[in-house]
C-alpha cells in the first residue's frame, strides 16, 4: 500500500512538472527576456560621452519652441515612460490626437510610432521636436539654440570627437537614441521565469500566461517586448466603435497608402502594461482588464469570462521590471544669443468646470 502511494505520488509530481515545463517551453519560444542593458544600435555606438549629452537633451526644455516642454513632458521617466493622460498636451496647450508610448524598451521595437511611420528612435527623435502639436521648434532654431550654450558645445564634441561641426540637429538625435537605449527594464518576475525559475511566478499568475497563449494573445504580442513586432488592424474580427477606433485616424495607412492597411496599428508592446494606462492609440480605456476584454471581442472573437480576463491580467501585472534610475541632469544657463521663447496659448479652454 505504502510502495503504492508513493508511486502514486512519484507519477503525480512528474506529471506536474511536465505540464509546468511545457508551459515553460512554449513561453521561451515566444518570448524572450528583457536583456540588462542596451542593445547595440545600429551606425550609433553607444558611448558614456553620448548617454550623457542624450539625457541632457531628453530633459531639456529649450529643445521646444515654449521652453516648456521637454521629451520627458510626455515620456516621463518617474511615470513608467508616459504622461497618463487620454492623449499628449503639447504645444500652446493643444490636445494631440494620440496616446503617448513608453520610450522603455522602445529600443525593442521594429519601428516607432503607433503607425511605425519612424525606423528607428534617431529617426523618432526628430518628429515631435518639429511637430507644431509637441515641441513646436526647427532644426535650425535647435542648432542655434544648442551652440548658444557653450556647455553644449562641448558635450557635443565629446559624444562626436571625430566631426568638425559636431552640433547638428541628427547628432541631437543620435544622442537622444543612446540615452533612450538604456532605458530599459530588466528583471521582471517573468523574464526570471523565462530564465528558468518557475516559481517566479504564481499558480494563478501561469494559469494567466496559459490563458495569453491558448486565446492567442501571444499571437501578436511577443517577442523581447511582448508586442511591437508587427502590424494589425484593430479589429480584425470585430471593429471597435468610433470611440475606439475614430474615423479620422487610418493608422498605417498614412504611411503606406495600402487599402488594406486602413485602421491598421502596431501591436503595443506589453511589458509594463500596468503601468502606462491609459490605454489603446485613442487613450480611452482606463482599466486594463476591459482593455483586455475588448482584445477578446475586437482581436480575436471570443467573449473572455471576467474571471479570464483577471487571470491574464495577474499575468501582465509579472511583466513590470525594474524601472530605470535616472538622476535629473542639471541644465547648464542660456546666454545673451540663445533664442528666446515663444510663448503663446493655442488650445485656450473658454469653459471651466
Ligand atoms: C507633447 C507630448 C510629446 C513630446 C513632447 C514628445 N513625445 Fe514622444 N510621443 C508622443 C506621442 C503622442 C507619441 C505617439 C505618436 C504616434 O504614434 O503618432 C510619441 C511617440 C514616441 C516614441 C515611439 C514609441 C513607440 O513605442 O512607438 C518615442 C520613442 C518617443 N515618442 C520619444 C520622444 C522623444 C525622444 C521626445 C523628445 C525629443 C519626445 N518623444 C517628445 C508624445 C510626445
Ligand atoms: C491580431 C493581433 C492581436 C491580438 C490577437 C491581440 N492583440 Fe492586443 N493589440 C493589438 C493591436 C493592433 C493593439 C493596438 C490597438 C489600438 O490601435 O489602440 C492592441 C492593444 C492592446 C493593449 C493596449 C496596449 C496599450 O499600450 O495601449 C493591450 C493591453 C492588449 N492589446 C492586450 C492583449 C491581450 C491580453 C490579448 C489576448 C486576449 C490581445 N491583446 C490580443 C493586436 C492584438
Amino acid at each position: 500500500m505504502k510502495k503504492l502511494v508513493s508511486v502514486l505520488l512519484l507519477l503525480l509530481s512528474t506529471t506536474a512538472v511536465a505540464a509546468v515545463d511545457v508551459l515553460m517551453l512554449q513561453a521561451q519560444s515566444r518570448f524572450k527576456p528583457i536583456p540588462d542593458g542596451p542593445p547595440a544600435l545600429t551606425d550609433n555606438p553607444i558611448t558614456a560621452a553620448k548617454v550623457e549629452l542624450g539625457k541632457m537633451l531628453y530633459f531639456e526644455p529649450r529643445l521646444s519652441a515654449s521652453w516648456l516642454i521637454s521629451c520627458n513632458t510626455c515620456h516621463n521617466v518617474g511615470l513608467g515612460g508616459v504622461d497618463i493622460v487620454e492623449t499628449s498636451i503639447g504645444h500652446g496647450w493643444q490636445k494631440g490626437p494620440r496616446n503617448a508610448p513608453t520610450v522603455f524598451n522602445a529600443v525593442f521595437n521594429i519601428a516607432q510610432f503607433w503607425d511605425g511611420r519612424a525606423a528607428d528612435l534617431k529617426a523618432q527623435a526628430k518628429g515631435p521636436v518639429q511637430a507644431g502639436v509637441e515641441m513646436n521648434n526647427t532644426p535650425d532654431r535647435v542648432v542655434k539654440t544648442l551652440n548658444s550654450i557653450p556647455r553644449y558645445v562641448e558635450l557635443f564634441k565629446a559624444a562626436f570627437p571625430a566631426e568638425k561641426q559636431p552640433v547638428t540637429f541628427d547628432n541631437m538625435a543620435r544622442a537622444i537614441e543612446v540615452f533612450e537605449a538604456t532605458l530599459v527594464t530588466p528583471a521582471a518576475r517573468f523574464d526570471n521565469y523565462l530564465r528558468g525559475d518557475k516559481r517566479a511566478l504564481s499558480t494563478r499568475e501561469r494559469r494567466g500566461l496559459r490563458l495569453y497563449i491558448a486565446k492567442g494573445c501571444a499571437n501578436c504580442h511577443s517577442g523581447t517586448n511582448m508586442g511591437g513586432t508587427a502590424y494589425y488592424p484593430f479589429g480584425v474580427v470585430k471593429k471597435p466603435g468610433a470611440e475606439l477606433l475614430p474615423p479620422n485616424d487610418k493608422g498605417r495607412f498614412a504611411v503606406t497608402r495600402s487599402a488594406s492597411d486602413e485602421y491598421v496599428f502596431r501591436a503595443p508592446p506589453l511589458r509594463n502594461i500596468v503601468l502606462t494606462p491609459p490605454y489603446f492609440h485613442t487613450g480611452r480605456v482606463w482599466d486594463v482588464k476591459q482593455a483586455v476584454s475588448i482584445m477578446g471581442s475586437s482581436q480575436l472573437g471570443i467573449n473572455l469570462t471576467a474571471e479570464e480576463a483577471e487571470t491574464i491580467v495577474a499575468f501582465l501585472k509579472t511583466l513590470t521590471g525594474e524601472q530605470p534610475q535616472v538622476e535629473y541632469p542639471v541644465l547648464p544657463a542660456s546666454t545673451a544669443t540663445t533664442p528666446l521663447p515663444i510663448t503663446e496659448v493655442i488650445g485656450l479652454v473658454t469653459k471651466g468646470h
